[in-house]
């Protein structure tokens, strides 16, 4: 059966524009030309949306390394940003976590802070705000978004709003501005499960929900979800509904199926298929860089948003062990935030030299596979902690194995990781974190850690 590109699960990635994630290394030649470490342009103007997070943060001060002029958009959440001066609204600058990119309330306020970013306090879904931000901009880096599984049903406007909305407006006004370069902050939640073969080592077609016809050599390949009696037995690993047997955790590659479920991960899906249909309409260029488990100085502390390793590391802060669900061998792939951010000046470069209309995915991984085990462990041994303990316990829904192919990223964007995980988990057990902010409405109970940091080994009891 041909594949749907527009059906969520479809192997197609947004609207195939010229290179596509269906098309492996690309069908124009440019695509596939390694681009230069060294950047070729002279850097102009960047904006960074939610350029205060965690990730922004990061990629302002890489910019600035690299010689851009930055100017940051952002909204400054109240779920995100706990911490404000009674002086100017303005979050407590993170010590050691891109302080260049918390700036001021409007560009001259910089008390403390690197007079070489300007700042803009608004939000992406307010068009004149954004019309105002893209004055004299010659790329944009979309990082603003809400992240995070949130509370309940009841945030998806919120998520619609911000991620969906606030990215057609970007857009939009892009294209009144003549801005023709973007990079947008995807997730490895377009994919949902992780790629599996078989343990005879076929390529195992599996294609949940689907009829059997999308059945094929080397078809991307997910396991239907795990049933509660196997998980209630211990029985972590997928199996293979056809014969039981227990199915071979893969590397995702940008080609396998998209398959979102949740509301976060098809607002983020949502954005690639809006930037794709953006470059097609106006001969834009779109790099999208598919983030897999992203940790390092800055992450948010113990909130319904923050990431396993945050968490386990405040647990660890409050003399507990950490708390490690299932077996522990849940594999991930933890990526340091400053490589990241190296990804991200790797894809503006990109799309400096790049055809008109390219919409291009990649994965972001450190191209090692660790466990959930593994970090609590490093992390309990690098602090002097407590040591973690296994408890069994698990969450339905949660992913057993995701782990990133970055393959596509080296060959085309010439990118490596610099932060091995023994430096970045090192460094990370003593890193400053994001003040933690107040829960959001309903108690933390009903919330999960977002699976953006490592869906399902630490949080909310299942
Ligand atoms: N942290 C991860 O592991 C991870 C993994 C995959 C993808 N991502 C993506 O990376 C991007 C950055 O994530 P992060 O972890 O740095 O999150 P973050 O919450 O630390 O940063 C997001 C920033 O965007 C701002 N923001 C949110 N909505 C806004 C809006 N409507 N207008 C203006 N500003 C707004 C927030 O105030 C915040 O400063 C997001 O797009 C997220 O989906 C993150």
């Amino acid at each position: 059966m041909p594949s749907d590109p527009t059906r969520p699960g479809a192997a197609t990635p947004p609207a195939a524009t010229t290179p596509s994630a269906t098309t492996p290394a690309a069908t124009t030649p440019s695509a596939t030309t390694p681009a230069a470490t060294t950047p070729s342009e002279a850097p102009g103007l960047l904006l960074v949306t939610g350029g205060a997070g965690f990730i922004g943060s990061a990629i302002v001060t890489a910019a600035l390394d690299q010689g851009w002029r930055v100017r940051v958009l952002d909204s400054l959440r109240a779920d995100v940003h706990a911490t404000t001066s009674a002086a100017d609204g303005i979050p407590a600058p993170t010590p050691g976590a891109g302080t260049a990119a918390r700036p001021a309330t409007a560009a001259g306020t910089t008390s403390g802070r690197d007079t070489r970013v300007e700042f803009v306090r608004g939000d992406v879904t307010d068009r004149s705000t954004v019309a105002a931000a893209l004055v004299g901009v010659s790329v944009v880096c979309h990082q603003a978004a809400k992240v995070g599984l949130g509370v309940d049903f009841l945030d998806a406007p919120d998520y619609v709003a911000s991620n969906e909305l606030g990215t057609a407006i970007l857009l939009a006004e892009m294209t009144r501005a003549n801005v023709g370069r973007l990079v947008l902050a995807s997730s490895m939640v377009v994919y949902g499960e992780g790629a599996y073969r078989r343990a005879s080592g076929a390529p195992t077609p599996i294609v949940q929900g689907g009829t059997g016809d999308e059945q094929g050599e080397g078809v991307s390949v997910r396991p239907p979800a795990r049933r509660v009696g196997d998980l209630e037995a211990g029985r972590f690993e997928p199996l293979d509904p056809s014969t039981g047997e227990e199915l071979q955790p893969a590397l995702i590659s940008e080609d396998d199926p998209l398959d979102p479920r949740n509301v976060y991960a098809s607002s983020k899906l949502s954005q690639e298929y809006l930037a794709a249909s953006w470059a097609r309409s106006t001969g834009g260029r779109v790099v999208a860089l598919r983030y897999h488990n992203v940790y390092g100085p800055g992450m948010p502390q113990n909130t319904p948003y923050a990431g396993v390793a945050s968490l386990f590391r405040s647990a660890i802060e409050r003399g507990e062990a950490p708390r490690v669900f299932e077996d522990g061998r849940q594999r991930r792939d933890f990526v340091h935030v400053a490589d990241v951010a190296s990804a991200n000046l790797a894809a503006i470069e990109r799309t400096a030299s790049a055809e008109p209309a390219l919409f291009r995915a990649y994965n972001v991984g450190s191209g090692t596979v660790h466990t959930i085990g593994d970090l609590a462990e490093a992390l309990s041994r690098f602090s002097g902690g407590l040591p973690p303990v296994v408890t069994g316990e698990f969450r339905l829904g949660d992913v057993r194995h995701i782990t990133a192919s970055s393959e596509r990223l080296r060959a085309e964007l010439g990118w490596a990781p610099s932060i091995s995980f023994e430096e970045g988990v090192r460094e990370f057990a003593s890193a400053p974190l994001r003040a933690a902010v107040t829960p959001p409405r309903s108690s933390e109970d009903s919330a999960s850690p977002t699976p953006d940091t490592a869906p399902g080994s630490l949080g909310a009891t299942p």
